[in-house]
């Protein structure tokens, strides 16, 4: 995570704090995700990157939330497609919809494909600002939210709330902040998402008023070994 264009959009650290704005889009002309879709180097080792991180997660994740009674399953940012992998291997009737930015699919369907499981999931290479697969009963969020301000996440946490079934699930899976004080770890991690995104770490309080905002309620959270939250929630009636 501070390897080439990340490296150094850390040189504009003094204007991200500054002005709140990301330096990445100070120091490289255009924001992270616009640069990547120009330069499949990065975005393969961006790819790697998310990969290696959903691999060091995993346990956490399956060991706070049971995904065996879902059917349908939609993992929007899927990044290079790990979790939704792993979690397809672990779980033979599951399907799933992976949603990406064109640079990062490729990645996703490498992925499902070397893990053997591209026929049960179906890669969608668009914006999840413009269109959320309807209908299915768990909608995953995983190191999404952190990387948008609150309206931005809110308008993401909408999109998913029109497409849920009623009784659909939401889960957003992030390391979340303490109330107050802070590890240095997440203080480094909130300024990594303002460098590089605009983005902020948030306190469980903090994602429940986005989710609120957005029609959910929290039903449930947990938080594995490694420190990542899973936060189960559900539409509002
Ligand atoms: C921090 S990565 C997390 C990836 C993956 N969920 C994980 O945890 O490994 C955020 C992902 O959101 C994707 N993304 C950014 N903007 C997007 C958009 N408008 N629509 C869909 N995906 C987007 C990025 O390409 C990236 O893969």
């Amino acid at each position: 995570m501070s390897g080439t264009c990340l490296y150094e959009a850390w040189g504009g650290l003094e204007f991200s704090v500054r002005t709140g704005s990301p330096a990445f889009e100070n120091v490289h002309g255009q924001g992270l995700w616009e640069y990547l879709d120009a330069q499949p180097e990065d975005a393969a080792h961006f790819a790697r990157t998310m990969g290696s991180s959903s691999g060091y997660y995993l346990s956490d994740i399956l060991e706070v939330h049971d995904f065996s009674a879902a059917r349908l399953l939609v993992d929007l940012g899927a990044g290079d497609g790990e979790l939704v992998a792993q979690v397809l291997v672990r779980n033979p009737r599951l399907r799933a919809i992976a949603v990406d930015l064109p640079a990062m699919a490729v990645h996703t369907r490498r992925t499902l494909e070397s893990r053997g499981v591209s026929d049960r999931c179906e890669v969608r290479a668009e914006s999840f600002f413009d269109a959320v697969p309807p209908g299915a009963d768990l909608y995953v969020l995983k190191a999404v939210l952190h990387n948008w301000d609150d309206e931005q996440a809110a308008a993401i946490l909408r999109n998913c709330r029109a497409a849920s079934a009623p009784d659909g699930r939401l889960l957003v899976i992030e390391r979340v902040a303490e109330d107050t004080g802070g590890t240095l770890r997440s203080v480094v991690n909130d300024l990594a998402m303002l460098v590089l995104l605009g983005g902020r770490e948030r306190t469980l309080r903090e994602y429940d008023s986005l989710l609120g905002r957005a029609g959910y309620a929290r039903t449930s959270h947990g938080t594995g070994a490694h420190g990542i939250t899973v936060i189960e929630a559900a539409p509002v009636p």
